[in-house]
């Protein structure tokens, strides 16, 4: 493995866990505009209340998923192994890092193989980032998804950071038709999202056109690569770039607002500075499926699987706290009407 790819995977989780790399420390996601009407009068037992959901047409526990951090690297088969343990405790789906040095490296694979064989039943996600889909074949693709015994892969768009990276591969030409191509080669449904800038009303026009399965909006308000990249820079030219840009990005809010003015009509998931149960309720009533979270787990990602499965036992009662509250028994009754301008 190349010592700079190794230093720089460690690099990104030595800065993603420095708060002033948050986006959520100026502004949010943008779901602090909303609120939930409260219905003092809900008819419904705290036990009553479902979270299981459906996502890319199965029914799973519930709507949450660990979104994309790591992989690949002598710091990620703790992190990821500790990830998967609490996700398969508590029912919640696990997408990987980006699984790029796997196209150049067998043995990279070893790390999936160990969780796999202790966790064969969880609900894992291949990742890939676009920049490599395009110099990739299908077939080089896929074996990723093999690698994992993988249900879905996540493509993501990461432009800002490739863009503000020093050693970044801001290469992004034909990125539309190497989704679209990929969508309909490979067999498993394929997610496109971001990494914490968020979607435009355009892009999801040119999504719509696809033959994508879900796009995971990953919008503004929590970990923002412009600040990380920043952060790592060694020139005196990247870091003015990055300083120019370390709000740049869509709001996970407004993400979502933008996917309903193109009457986005694929499956929605939120992500995307996510800190709590009630954030992935707001979202949800916003048209989401499921709803992912990476930061918030990453500092209890590195301590141990309790850690992890803490959190997410916290984020599970902030769900159904916000469903009891808004007299929502399934997650299907979290709409757009029970939630109003804070
Ligand atoms: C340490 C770290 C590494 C990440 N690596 C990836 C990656 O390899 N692939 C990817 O799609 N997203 C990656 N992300 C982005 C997250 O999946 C997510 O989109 C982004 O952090 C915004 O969500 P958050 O505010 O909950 O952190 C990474 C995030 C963190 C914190």
């Amino acid at each position: 493995m190349s010592k700079e790819f190794e230093a720089r995977k460690k690099d990104h989780i030595r800065l993603a866990l420095d708060s002033s790399n948050q986006a959520s420390e100026d502004n949010g996601n943008g779901f602090e505009r909303l609120k939930f009407d409260h219905r003092a009068l809900t008819n419904l037992n705290f036990e009553d209340v479902d979270i299981r959901a459906k996502v890319l047409g199965q029914q799973k526990p519930t709507p949450f998923f660990v979104s994309s951090m790591t992989a690949g690297h002598s710091e990620s088969y703790n992190i990821n192994r500790n990830l998967c343990a609490a996700a398969h405790e508590n029912g919640w789906m696990m997408a990987v890092g980006s699984q790029r040095r796997e196209l150049t490296d067998d043995s990279a694979a070893k790390e999936w193989q160990e969780i796999r064989k202790e966790f064969p039943s969880l609900s894992l996600i291949s990742n890939i980032g676009l920049a490599q889909l395009i110099t990739s074949t299908t077939n080089q693709t896929k074996k990723l998804t093999e690698n994992l015994g993988a249900e879905a892969l996540i493509i993501h768009c990461n432009i800002l950071q490739e863009c503000i990276q020093e050693e970044g591969t801001p290469q992004f030409k034909g990125g539309l038709e190497a989704i679209d191509k990929i969508s309909k080669e490979i067999s498993l449904p394929i997610i496109i999202k971001e990494c914490g800038a968020g979607f435009s009303e355009n892009d999801f026009i040119k999504l719509q056109k696809t033959s994508v399965s879900a796009v995971d909006v990953s919008g503004y308000g929590g970990t923002h690569w412009g600040r990380i990249e920043g952060g790592r820079a060694i020139k005196e030219q990247t870091k003015q770039v990055a300083e120019a840009f370390k709000s740049w990005g869509t709001s996970t809010l407004d993400s979502l607002l933008n996917a309903e003015d193109a009457n986005f009509n694929k499956e929605l998931w939120v992500s995307g500075g996510l800190k709590t149960g009630l954030d992935a309720a707001k979202g949800i009533c916003l048209g989401a499926s499921a709803a992912g979270f990476a930061g918030a787990l990453l500092e209890s990602a590195t301590i141990s699987a309790e850690a992890v499965s803490k959190k997410m036992k916290v984020i599970e009662a902030q769900l159904k706290t916000a469903m009891i509250c808004s007299e929502s028994e399934f997650i299907k009754d979290l709409t757009i009407d029970k939630l109003s301008a804070n």
